[in-house]
């Protein structure tokens, strides 16, 4: 299974920062936030990776990552997102990568305090469909959220003004192959971009998505109060042994 970060949009939720940086160079304490998932996916034991960046200062990653070493890796893989179509259509960069092989894609500016290994080694067991990662929030309303019957998930939400469960889907996605012929049969949402959540539910209608839940806290970085956040829960607890 190859590993996908996707690190590109504007970030105007963080302006006027990301005025002049792309927001996963941004310092989460004393590490660019880019650093978190890139030794997440490690720590699912996935070393193929590719970043998916666009926007602002793309080059910088380069500066800043180089080919991987300072992380173990023997390489890493680059490419660029044009304009800010959101993260389905970003993901469509990574077919040539991905080589007909399962993914696990993660976001870059999500932030976890242990590891999702074990998620990923039963999904590489699962014969097929996606696997999603699932965390107990405050806001639900503020991500996807998971509809559920039971122990099902019937639905996916995109940001609910009511949401129907306490979850989040987390920015942790493990699909199979078919996940590019799925991206290019969607159609831009409200915001203008092509969602994850529309992705995730085609999986739900065939049957085939499957999801656990997350170890350790979880938050995203993508808002003021979010990076503050995941700042200090780096500070009190460390994340992802960096
Ligand atoms: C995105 C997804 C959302 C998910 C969230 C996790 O939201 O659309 O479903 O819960 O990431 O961080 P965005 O950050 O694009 O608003």
């Amino acid at each position: 299974m190859k590993g996908v970060i996707l690190a590109g949009g504007l970030g105007t939720r963080l302006h006027p920062l990301t005025k002049v940086t792309n927001k996963h160079l941004l310092p989460v304490y004393n590490k660019p936030m880019i650093f978190y998932p890139i030794q997440s996916l490690i720590n699912a034991g996935i070393s193929d990776i590719l970043l998916v960046t666009g926007g602002n200062n793309a080059g910088d990653f380069l500066r800043l990552i180089g080919n991987g070493k300072e992380f173990g890796l023997k390489h890493i893989d680059y490419t660029y997102q044009e304009g800010e179509g959101g993260i389905a259509d970003a993901l469509k960069l990574a077919e040539y990568f991905s080589a007909g092989e399962k993914i696990a894609v993660m976001l870059g500016d999500n932030i976890i305090e242990k590891n999702f290994k074990k998620a990923a080694e039963e999904f590489r067991k699962q014969e097929r469909g996606a696997k999603i990662m699932l965390k107990e929030v405050p806001d639900p309303e503020r991500f996807g959220v998971p509809v559920l019957d039971g122990d099902r998930v019937v639905r996916i939400e995109e940001k609910p003004d009511n949401p129907k469960s306490k979850y989040a889907v987390t920015g942790i996605y493990l699909f199979d192959n078919t996940v590019f012929d799925i991206a290019r049969t969607l159609v831009p949402s409200d915001r203008g971009e092509l969602e994850i959540t529309d992705v995730n539910n085609v999986y739900i209608e065939r049957g085939e998505l499957t999801y656990d839940i997350l170890d350790g806290w979880w938050t995203d970085a993508g808002t003021f109060a979010s990076l503050n956040r995941a700042t200090n829960l780096v500070v009190k607890t460390g994340a992802n042994k960096l």
